[in-house]
C-alpha cells in the first residue's frame, strides 16, 4: 500500500465541531490552515466570513500581505480578474535547498508557473486536446477501466475505495489520453505518486523531496524521449497533439511540453481521486440522496455538480494582485497576494439557498474549478470521469456501505479528501434477488450488456425505472 503519512482517524458519524464563539479571525484562520486539524471546516469558514470575509492574513502559513477571501462574489471576482496571476515565483518553493534540483526544473515549466503571456499561449495550445469533443471518446475508457477495477474486488464484498478505485481511476485514464503505453504504467504512477508526495510544502520530508527529484528525473528522461518518438512517428494521442502543436508559428517549447506532461498528469489524478472519494463520503451522510441518485440515475450530472459544491478537492488557491482590486469595503493593493478559499465560497449563503444541505439536484454553479484564465483546463474529463465512475459503482453495488468503524483523512491543507475510505456490499451469496439487484460479482462483458439492455428497456441497472422527466444539465 502506498504510504500517505499519518492521516487523521474520523469515525462515520461525526458532528461538526462548534466553533468557539471567543476565536477572533486570526485564530479561526490558524485552524483552518493545520494539517492537524481537518475534520469538517465549514463551520470555520462561515465564521470568518462573518467576522471578516477579506481578511488581512498574519498566518506563518500564507505568504506575507495575503489577503483571506471567503465570500463567493469576491472569489469570483479575483479569480476572473485580469490582474490576478498565478506567481511565477511561487514555483521557488521548489528549489528547497537552493541547488535548482530537477523537481524545480520541470515545475518552473509548468504552465501554472509561466509569466501571464507564456501561460496563455501555452494553454491555449494545450486547450486543444481537451475540448469536451476531443475528450469524449473517454468516457467509454473510464467505463472500461472502472469495470476492470470493480471485477478485481467486487466477489470480496469490501475494499478501500480510495486505494481499488479512486487512486487507480484517473491516472490510467490520464495515460492512455496521453498515449503511455500499458507497460511503462506501472513506473509513471509511481513517479506520479512520489513526485505529488513532494509537492505538498506542508507535509513534505527530505526523503520525500529526494523522492520527488528522481521521479522528476524519470519523467524528464521518459516524456523527452515519448515525445522524440511522436515527433518522428504520429500517432492519435495527446503526446502528438504537444509535439504538432503550433501557433502564430510558435509551438511549446521542448521543456514546456514535457512539463505539460507532468502537470496534466499531477493535476488530473489526485483531485479527481480526491472527488470520487468526498463524494462517496457526502453520499453516504446522506442517505436518502443516496438512495434517490439509485433510483434515478438520469440525476447523475447534476449530483457531480453538486458534489463539486460541497465539497471540493481544491479548497483554496493562491493568486499575486499585480494591480489593485476594489472589493468595495476593502482594495487589495498591487503587490499583495490573495487566497482564494473555494470552499468555503462554495457554501456562501449569500450565494446558495441553505448552503450546508446536499441537494442533488440542485443545479447551482460553483468555484471547484475556479473561474478565469486559470479555470480548471480538464473540467470536461473530470466530469465525464466521475460521471463515469459513480455510474458504474453505483450499478454494480447497489449496496455499497460504510464498513468499520470509520474512515482517514489526508493531512493536506489545499487539497481535501479520504487517505483511506474502507466500504462493503453485497456479495452475491448475500444479495437479495427480490429487488432485481445484479450480482455484485458480474464480469465487465456481462455488466455492460445489463447496462446497455436496461437503459435502452429505460431502466436503471438494478431494474428500477430511469426518470425521464428532466434532461440532463450541460456539463
Ligand atoms: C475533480 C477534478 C478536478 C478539480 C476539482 C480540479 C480543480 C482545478 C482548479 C481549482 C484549478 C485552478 C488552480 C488555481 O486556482 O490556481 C485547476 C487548474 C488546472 N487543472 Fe484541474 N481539477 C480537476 C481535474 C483536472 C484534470 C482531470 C486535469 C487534466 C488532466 C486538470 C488539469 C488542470 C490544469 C492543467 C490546470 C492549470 C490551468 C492553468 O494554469 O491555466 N485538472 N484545476
Amino acid at each position: 500500500m502506498k504510504d500517505w503519512g499519518v492521516g487523521i482517524e474520523r469515525p462515520w458519524r461525526a458532528s461538526a465541531e462548534p466553533v468557539d464563539p471567543a476565536l477572533d479571525a486570526d485564530a479561526i484562520l490558524a485552524r483552518i490552515l493545520d494539517p492537524d486539524r481537518r475534520g469538517t471546516l465549514h463551520p470555520l469558514y462561515h465564521r470568518l466570513r462573518a467576522l471578516d470575509p477579506i481578511h488581512s492574513s498574519r498566518s506563518p502559513r500564507l505568504p506575507e500581505r495575503c489577503f483571506v477571501l471567503t465570500r463567493h462574489r469576491d472569489v469570483d471576482r479575483v479569480a476572473r480578474s485580469p490582474a490576478a496571476v498565478n506567481d511565477p515565483d511561487t514555483a521557488r518553493v521548489f528549489d528547497r535547498d537552493g541547488q535548482g534540483g530537477a523537481f524545480f526544473q520541470l515545475m518552473r515549466h509548468a504552465m501554472l508557473f509561466l509569466e501571464k503571456a507564456d501561460h496563455d499561449r501555452v494553454r491555449r495550445l494545450v486547450y486543444k486536446a481537451f475540448t469536451p469533443r476531443a475528450i469524449a471518446p473517454l468516457r467509454a475508457l473510464t467505463e472500461e477501466t472502472a469495470h476492470a477495477l470493480l471485477d478485481a474486488v467486487a466477489a470480496k464484498g469490501r475494499m478501500d475505495f480510495v486505494r481499488d478505485f479512486a487512486y487507480p481511476l484517473p491516472i490510467r485514464v490520464i495515460g492512455r489520453l496521453l498515449g503511455l503505453p500499458d507497460e511503462d504504467q506501472a513506473r509513471i504512477e509511481e513517479w506520479a505518486w512520489d513526485f505529488a508526495r513532494a509537492g505538498d510544502p506542508m507535509t513534505a520530508t527530505p526523503e520525500t523531496i529526494r523522492r520527488g527529484n528522481v521521479a522528476a528525473d524519470g519523467f524528464h528522461a521518459f516524456f523527452a524521449a515519448a515525445l522524440d518518438a511522436r515527433r518522428a512517428q504520429p500517432r492519435d494521442d495527446l503526446l502528438t497533439t504537444l509535439v504538432e502543436a503550433e501557433e502564430d508559428g510558435r509551438g511549446l517549447g521542448r521543456e514546456e511540453a514535457i512539463a505539460t506532461c507532468v502537470l496534466l498528469l499531477q493535476a488530473g489524478h489526485e483531485t479527481t481521486a480526491d472527488l470520487l472519494g468526498n463524494a462517496v463520503l457526502n453520499l453516504f451522510a446522506h442517505p436518502d440522496e443516496l438512495a434517490r441518485l439509485l433510483r434515478e440515475p438520469a440525476l447523475l450530472p447534476a449530483a457531480v455538480e453538486e458534489l463539486l459544491r460541497f465539497e471540493p478537492p481544491v479548497q483554496l488557491s493562491m493568486r499575486l494582485v499585480r494591480e489593485p482590486i476594489d472589493l468595495g469595503e476593502k482594495t487589495i493593493p498591487a503587490g499583495s497576494f490573495a487566497a482564494l478559499v473555494y470552499g468555503a465560497a462554495n457554501r456562501d449563503p449569500e450565494m446558495y439557498a441553505e448552503p450546508d444541505v446536499l441537494r442533488l439536484d440542485r443545479g447551482a454553479p460553483h468555484l471547484a474549478f475556479s473561474a478565469g484564465a486559470y479555470y480548471c483546463i480538464g473540467n470536461a474529463l473530470a466530469r465525464s470521469e466521475i460521471q463515469a465512475a459513480l455510474q458504474v459503482l453505483l450499478e454494480r453495488l447497489p449496496t455499497l456501505r460504510p464498513d468499520g468503524a470509520g474512515w482517514v483523512e489526508r493531512r493536506t491543507v489545499r487539497l481535501r479528501g479520504p487517505q483511506a475510505l474502507p466500504v462493503a456490499w453485497d456479495r452475491p451469496d448475500e444479495r437479495r434477488t427480490d429487488d432485481g439487484a445484479r450480482p455484485a460479482s458480474m464480469s465487465q462483458s456481462e455488466a455492460r450488456n445489463a447496462s446497455s439492455a436496461a437503459r435502452s428497456a429505460g431502466l436503471s441497472a438494478n431494474g428500477r425505472r430511469r426518470s425521464a422527466s428532466r434532461p440532463p444539465p450541460r456539463s
